[in-house]
């Protein structure tokens, strides 16, 4: 199983990272635009092999898309990060023509690749890879949602004291401050509510925190988190690669489902080896389908600045 991963900086190391450890996947292609960069990075993680216990294979290249060739799953984090004060949606200058370039490359090298896309803004980077490339829509995936719900559940476990392997929770919606939407309504700690442990107020704040976690951890670091990203996005490649059948919230293309159409955002989906093998139709209050419309509001006010 080959896995590429463009962009060498925090977050695709990161992933590169996670990647191996799993052992999963028997080469991971690291590219990045810097001369030497990912070469280093890939040295540096190798260095670790004997004492993380894995074997796969991480390979540094330097802009040569040559060496991506037959990729399964490609993984897509080039661009710049956002600095603190920033949202998402202001990155698309720039992150646009590269997302456009880095996916179609990877396309020429790999034609059955699946892509997943991390770049920001994430869900219009995700609807400009369905609108540049002819790959199918099972196999664009947008990361956002595994980690927001991510952030939920670490939200949840402070908010309640309890360890997080007690808690689940989904945010499904766009990745972007204010288009989050997490469902308060199905997380529980241990299949139990939890409404039944936390005030309405309190779960406000939760939802709250969760939404800015990003912009939180901007704040704090001076850009973009990264640990959290690349562990989200691991996950995400393991679950394809291994066939898992594993739920996650991701950025997919909609054609009627949730009442939207034409655009990339995040809902349940149903992950193994095909990418995509089916959305699931979550049942939700007025409140959160009327949180979702909001939503889709404005990743498709974002996706309108793409110059397509
Ligand atoms: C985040 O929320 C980078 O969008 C990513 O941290």
């Amino acid at each position: 199983m080959k896995v590429t991963v463009v962009g060498a900086g925090a977050v695709g190391a990161s992933c590169a990272e996670y990647i191996a450890i799993k052992d999963f996947a028997s080469e991971v292609v690291l590219l990045d635009i810097k001369e030497g960069y990912a070469e280093g990075k890939a040295m540096d993680l190798m260095q670790t092999a004997s004492l993380n216990s894995f074997d796969t294979k991480i390979t540094g290249v330097t802009n040569d898309y040559s060496k991506t060739a037959g990729s399964h799953i490609a993984v897509i984090t080039s661009g710049i990060p956002r600095k603190p004060g920033m949202t998402r949606e202001e990155l698309i200058g720039i992150n646009a023509g590269i997302v456009k370039t880095v996916s179609a490359n990877l396309v020429k090298e790999s034609p059955n690749v699946i892509l997943i896309v991390v770049s920001n803004p994430m869900d219009t980077m995700t609807y400009l890879v369905h609108k540049t490339t002819d790959l199918p829509k099972n196999r664009i995936i947008g990361m956002g949602g595994a980690l927001d719900s991510a952030r939920f559940k670490y939200r949840l476990a402070e908010a309640m004291e309890a360890p997080i392997s007690d808690i689940d929770g989904m945010v499904i919606g766009g990745h972007s401050d204010k288009g989050m939407v997490p469902l308060t309504s199905h997380a529980t700690r241990n299949s139990v509510r939890v409404s039944e442990f936390l005030s309405e107020e309190r779960l406000e704040q939760v939802s709250a925190d969760t939404k800015v976690g990003g912009a939180t951890l901007t704040g704090l670091l001076g850009t973009s988190a990264w640990y959290a990203p690349g562990a989200a996005v691991s996950g995400l490649v393991q679950a394809i690669a291994c066939d898992q059948k594993k739920m996650f919230p991701c950025s997919t293309y909609l054609e009627g489902e949730y009442g939207l159409n034409d655009i990339c955002i995040g809902v349940p989906v149903i992950l193994g080896k095909d990418g995509i093998e089916r959305i699931v139709d979550v049942p939700l209050s007025d409140a959160e389908k009327a949180k979702m419309q909001e939503s889709a509001a404005g990743v498709s006010k974002t996706n309108g600045l793409l110059e397509l």
